[in-house]
């Protein structure tokens, strides 16, 4: 799916800003036709969740409307008109001008309708988008599970979820509205590899409209300009380009090719699409993870989309602070636990050279009733994961779960279908679960390599960090033994309340936190076939609320609003060297 961008045969109009919002608890709106509009809406902010916006809404997951009304520039005359949503959790209905539109569920992924027939061109229109977030064993996310089926009958949590963070609710990115020409370029993708010192581009570009059978593809960088006739079968046009003495897209040297695709007809060229692409490969060889066919390993963290009033909502200075502070610390890496994150800092790992693990919303999975129903959710969130990020060079690795319930037998049946789901999407990259049962996993001889969450120290030998360790490295030992993958430490980590002190180190304090967190790393570096070490987590962040946490789980290394704590200082020593 190509995020919406402006040339002169397309337009973008962000809808961003304020929006009419009413709540519906009784779900009477779409039977007394608010989709034409209703009475005593207030403003609410688009993009962010609307949990603290108002004093009314905070554990509020029912239904909720949203409005606006917009006005079409006669420009886009004749063109195709799509309405996009960057983001909409957890289920959204979408109508235009009263009509309806489409509905979509899975709140982290976009999706966009064609709207030409619905709306009036030079005059005004009107949107109405209904969002829910119901909380429900049978979706993905899954809440309000059986007891029988909880991981632990402690976990008493409210709203009553599955997995450890607040299950933020709304329009939590942009809404778009786009033209494309009649006869336009649907989709490109790009798998790169290198020979040598030749990059290779292999391409595919789907087109739809009965026009435009050529057209051209243009690779341009500093020192290369290259160009190529495309021939469209049907709809689709493949091919390759190989740039001699390339530049290698990685974390040292970020480095931008900028492809073009032309579509052109007997008069002319009829619509184009640019993207930055990075030639780079990735791959699994023996007991590490190769990037550009040289061993690499992850520093970095877990994180969250989440900050105070927005939740889990866009903000663009939020993406910039988050990327100069992991800077600051040396990381190279994080993963976007535990749903896909926005296009926009996609965008900046690109450029910032980060090497992100990419993960669809499966936390919190079990494998009680609806089995089969989140499967199938697993398996689309896939489709949509890797057609939205597969031209990302940052993205590095697809992780189809983390730390699912998976002790029944149809646990493996499950991913080893996920597993090939992916792999038939995208070949170009390995595959990944995150598990936190480690030997007892069912289903990890399927994936490239393995991803494991511990917690030796902090929910289970508290205080002993020598027992630990040792523990730690007994499993990462007999893990290895019998999978002989390469293994990344994806979450370790200990909960720490800025300002609390204590010496000797005790639990809950800055000192236990930095203390374990060097253990641990000393323990994976001295392992070959360790790919990397993933801090749990990056910054505090709000959950469910839960006796064990005191609002905030405080595992961050930052504070919430990215202060940093002991373990950040002692975090950048190690990985930055200073
Ligand atoms: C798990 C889980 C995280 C959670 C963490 C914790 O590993 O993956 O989502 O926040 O444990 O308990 O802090």
């Amino acid at each position: 799916m190509l995020y919406p961008r402006m040339n002169e045969f397309r337009d973008v109009l962000d809808l961003s800003g304020f929006f009419g919002f009413k709540l519906d608890p009784d779900k009477i709106g779409e039977k007394e036709r608010w989709q034409e509009g209703v009475e005593g809406c207030r403003d609410i902010a688009v993009p962010a969740s609307w949990n603290e916006q108002f004093l009314d809404t905070k554990n509020y997951m029912g239904l909720a409307w949203y409005f606006k009304k917009f006005y079409l520039p006669s420009a886009w005359q004749g063109k195709l008109i799509w309405l996009r949503v960057g983001s909409a959790n957890y289920y959204a209905k979408v109508w235009v001008n009263g009509k309806f539109i489409g509905e979509h569920e899975g709140g982290h992924l976009p999706f966009q309708f064609e709207i030409t027939d619905k709306v009036i061109v030079g005059g005004e229109n009107m949107i109405a988008i209904a969002v829910e977030n119901e909380l429900s064993p049978t979706r993905v996310p899954p809440g309000n599970i059986p007891a029988e089926d909880k991981s632990s009958s402690r976990n008493q949590l409210y709203p009553n979820v599955h997995f450890d963070f607040f299950p933020y609710s709304g329009i939590h990115r942009p809404v778009y509205l786009f033209s494309t020409p009649r006869n336009y370029i649907e989709d490109i993708t790009v798998v790169t590899d290198i020979e040598n010192k030749k990059g290779i581009v292999d391409y595919k570009i789907i087109k739809q409209g009965g026009d435009g059978e050529r057209g051209y593809v243009h690779l341009v960088g500093d020192k290369v300009k290259l160009y190529k006739e495309i021939e469209f079968r049907g709809n689709l046009a493949k091919g390759r380009l190989v740039v001699e003495d390339a530049s290698f897209w990685s974390p040292e040297n970020p480095y931008f090719y900028e492809l073009t695709v032309e579509l052109c007809s007997s008069k002319g060229i009829i619509d184009r699409y640019s993207l930055s692409i990075g030639i780079r490969t990735i791959e699994v060889r023996g007991n590490k993870l190769h990037l550009n066919k040289k061993a690499i390993f992850l520093k970095g963290f877990g994180k969250h989309e989440d900050f105070p009033i927005i939740g889990r909502g866009l903000n663009h200075a939020l993406i910039i602070k988050d990327f100069s502070l992991m800077k600051w610390i040396g990381a190279n890496s994080f993963r976007t636990s535990h749903y896909p994150y926005s296009e926009e800092m996609m965008d900046i790992a690109d450029k910032e050279g980060f090497l992100i693990i990419d993960e669809i919303p499966a936390v919190g999975l079990f494998f009680g009733k609806g089995t089969e129903r989140r499967l199938t959710l697993c398996k689309q969130y896939l489709n949509e994961l890797i057609s939205r990020d597969k031209n990302h060079p940052s993205v590095i690795i697809w992780s189809v779960a983390n730390e699912p319930h998976s002790t029944k037998p149809e646990a493996k049946h499950f991913f080893k279908e996920l597993y090939q789901h992916a792999k038939n999407l995208d070949s170009s990259r390995p595959v990944t679960l995150v598990s936190m049962l480690g030997l007892k996993e069912q289903s990890l001889e399927y994936f490239d390599l393995i991803c494991l969450n511990r917690y030796y120290g902090w929910y289970s030998e508290p205080g002993q960090l020598d027992l630990a360790c040792h523990k730690l490295d007994q499993e990462l030992e007999e893990l290895h033994k019998i999978h002989r993958k390469p293994i990344i430490l994806t979450e370790f980590g200990a909960g720490a309340i800025a300002g609390l002190h204590a010496h000797p180190p005790e639990l809950f304090t800055e000192e236990y936190q930095a203390e374990l967190i060097k253990r641990y790393c000393e323990v994976v570096e001295s392992k070959p076939y360790m790919a990397g070490e993933h801090i749990w987590c990056f910054a505090d962040f709000k959950t469910a609320q839960h006796s064990r946490r005191a609002i905030l789980n405080r595992k961050g290394v930052f504070t919430r609003t990215r202060e940093p704590k002991l373990a950040a200082h002692l975090l950048k020593r190690i990985w930055a060297g200073s």
